[in-house]
């Protein structure tokens, strides 16, 4: 199949030189773009601002802001079959970005605003993707999971906690559609990338034939 896949955290720039982001280490999106590579997969990985080196046989393409995501995943998702949204992209933007390098002062009142829900975006001319994104949930677990999921059009969900920021290992589970959910425990982001990437290869076929 061809497959989009994005990674790693998304930036937001208050001035020339400082930026809003988040603590992703991109190490889940690049494990599924790897995997995919050696399954023989055509592979566009999306990648944030992360240091890490491109895997073997993978067409890599960089973004910062997510407009800037939203523009490449757009042309991307048009060829592919399957999207995998592991980027950890950022809810809110300063309203202005100020020009040059704004001089310290005692206080900076910065306005936000949301940014554009990327995935919610590409699902409204979805067709037969398959959809497959990530959320940590703390409360109301599944009822958020299956929320999402109808937002933002996904086949698939992957569950992780918040420790997996970063981590190698941590504690996942599968949600598909029709709420079934399948805990895969304490394991390495290798693993769940072979299994997400397992279920999004089925659930294609089943598309495809059905
Ligand atoms: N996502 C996206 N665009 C956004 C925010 C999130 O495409 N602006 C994608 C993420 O890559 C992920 C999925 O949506 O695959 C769920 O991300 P999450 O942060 O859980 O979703 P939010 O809509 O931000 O929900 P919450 O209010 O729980 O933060």
């Amino acid at each position: 199949m061809r497959i989009v896949v994005t990674a790693g955290p998304t930036r937001e720039y208050i001035d020339d030189v400082r930026f809003i982001s988040n603590p992703s280490s991109g190490k889940m999106g690049y494990e599924v773009a790897a995997e995919a590579a050696r399954r023989g997969h055509s592979v566009c990985l999306l990648s944030g601002p992360v240091c890490r080196k491109a895997p073997a046989g993978v067409r890599i393409l960089h973004f910062e802001s997510v407009d800037d995501l939203m523009r490449l995943a757009g042309q991307a998702v048009a060829e592919a079959d399957c999207l995998v949204m592991a980027a950890a992209v950022g809810d809110y933007k300063p309203a202005r970005r100020i020009a040059g390098k704004h001089k310290k002062a005692q206080r900076l009142e910065l306005e936000l605003v949301a940014t554009t829900d990327v995935m919610a975006s590409l699902a409204e001319a979805k067709g037969r993707r398959i959809f497959v994104g990530f959320a940590v949930e703390s409360e109301n677990v599944l009822s958020n999971a299956l929320r999402k999921i109808e937002s933002k059009g996904m086949d698939l969900l992957v569950l992780n906690g918040p420790e997996s920021f970063g981590a190698e290992t941590a504690d996942f589970s599968l949600v598909l559609q029709d709420g079934s959910v399948e805990g895969l425990g304490v394991v390495s982001k290798a693993e769940v990338a072979g299994r997400l990437l397992d279920e999004a290869e089925a659930l294609l076929g089943a598309r495809e034939s059905g």
